[in-house]
């Protein structure tokens, strides 16, 4: 049933191609509009959104913060992300003209459930990004996109993930579409490069041996830290949360700008530092940056591991090894970049004799609060 890998989590890494194309799939119509499955709200209430909250917990949540960097570019609504269990006992604001985004995996997550409720007692809109059709998340939705991750079995979130950055993109293009077509160009561009997204994973896939390499010398280390800026940062977060599930090791992500806040001081000599590379293309103020933040780290001793674009030279003459991904607009990046980093976690965790599947004090489905 493992399909001859040694872990589930194996296999639904090497699944992720496949999920996120059957998440695309039939969902863009002819017209180029985006289809969502089941749909209590109008045009006209998609319209009337003035604000979207996107609530989640865990690796969903870390979809959540990157398609809030995706909202509010292409539709210009703002858009906060919360972690369902803060949300609802903290009495946000919230009316009819708001759009609560709820994205679980189980579609059965207690805290976001919660959310949920609080948010339809006070009138807001819920579109929900689910992985089990007929949950019940989904179920008390307005609105709802299926992904198409097939079952997940490893507790640790791989494929679910990429399939709700997928989901979330078409979230965020199917608003930016029925509110008007000031972004079409930009939306059909985007469109072409979220389809092209499952090939490119599946480079990525091909090509993490070196990572693997990486993993096991890092194996030793008491603590490895991971940077990132915009859609970087969740990624960084997610990868730092997939290494202490994993290896049940002290991992952290931060904001790459933050290093010096505090952070930097957890630098020694030979700490693994993951850093997410945006795209030197386009945001080449965001790539300098970063390369002055990998520049703070080395400088302190840490060893910098960089995951970065194909022919990359500047991260590449920084870095002390780097991890190529295929070329991708920035807002689509994260569909790639969190791929080595699961890897990276496996890959340790094995290293540590840890059990991948079933780590200790986790469970797949968190159904109580
Ligand atoms: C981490 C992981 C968890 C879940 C979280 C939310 O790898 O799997 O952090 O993402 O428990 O679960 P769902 O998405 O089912 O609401």
């Amino acid at each position: 049933e493992k399909g001859g890998y040694d872990t589930f989590m194996a296999k639904e890494i090497h699944e992720q191609p496949q999920a996120v194309a059957d998440t695309l799939r039939g969902r863009i119509d002819e017209a180029g509009q985006i289809v969502l499955d089941e749909v209590r709200m109008s045009d006209q209430d998609f319209r009337d959104i003035d604000k979207v909250f996107i609530v989640a917990c865990g690796t969903s949540y870390h979809a959540g913060l990157v398609t809030k960097y995706a909202i509010e570019h292409w539709t210009r609504i703002p858009c906060e992300v919360e972690l369902a269990s803060e949300f609802r006992y903290r009495d946000p604001v919230l009316d009819r003209s708001t759009l609560v985004v709820a994205i679980s995996q189980s579609g059965e997550t207690m805290d976001t459930l919660m959310a949920v409720r609080h948010a339809k007692d006070q009138k807001a809109r819920v579109l929900s990004i689910s992985n089990t059709v007929g949950s019940t998340i989904p179920r008390e939705s307005d609105a709802v996109l299926y992904t198409r991750a097939g079952i997940e079995v490893a507790v640790a979130s791989t494929k679910a993930f990429l399939t709700q950055l997928a989901a979330c993109y078409l979230v965020g293009l199917h608003l930016a579409q029925v509110r008007g077509i000031k972004y079409a160009d930009e939306v059909s561009a985007i469109l072409d490069e979220l389809v092209a997204a499952p090939g490119k994973i599946a480079k990525v896939i091909e090509n993490l041996d070196p990572v693997r390499e990486m993993a096991r010398e890092s194996a030793g280390s008491d603590r490895v830290l991971f940077i990132g800026r915009h859609v970087g940062y969740p990624v960084a977060l997610e990868g730092a949360l997939k290494l202490k599930e994993l290896a049940y090791l002290h991992a952290e992500g931060f904001a790459a700008g933050e290093l010096k806040h505090g952070p930097i001081s957890l630098i020694e000599a030979g700490t693994p530092v993951i850093a997410i590379v945006p795209s030197p293309r386009g945001r080449s103020l965001l790539h300098d940056k970063i390369i002055s933040n990998i520049q703070e780290v080395k400088a302190r001793g840490a060893k910098v591991i960089a995951v970065c674009e194909e022919g990359d030279k500047i991260t590449a003459a920084h870095a002390d090894l780097v991890i190529e991904t295929p070329a991708s607009p920035t807002l689509l990046a994260p569909l790639l970049t969190a791929v080595p980093l699961q890897e990276f976690a496996a890959e340790l965790a094995t290293a540590l004799g840890r059990d991948i599947d079933q780590p200790r004090n986790l469970a797949k489905s968190v159904t109580v609060e």
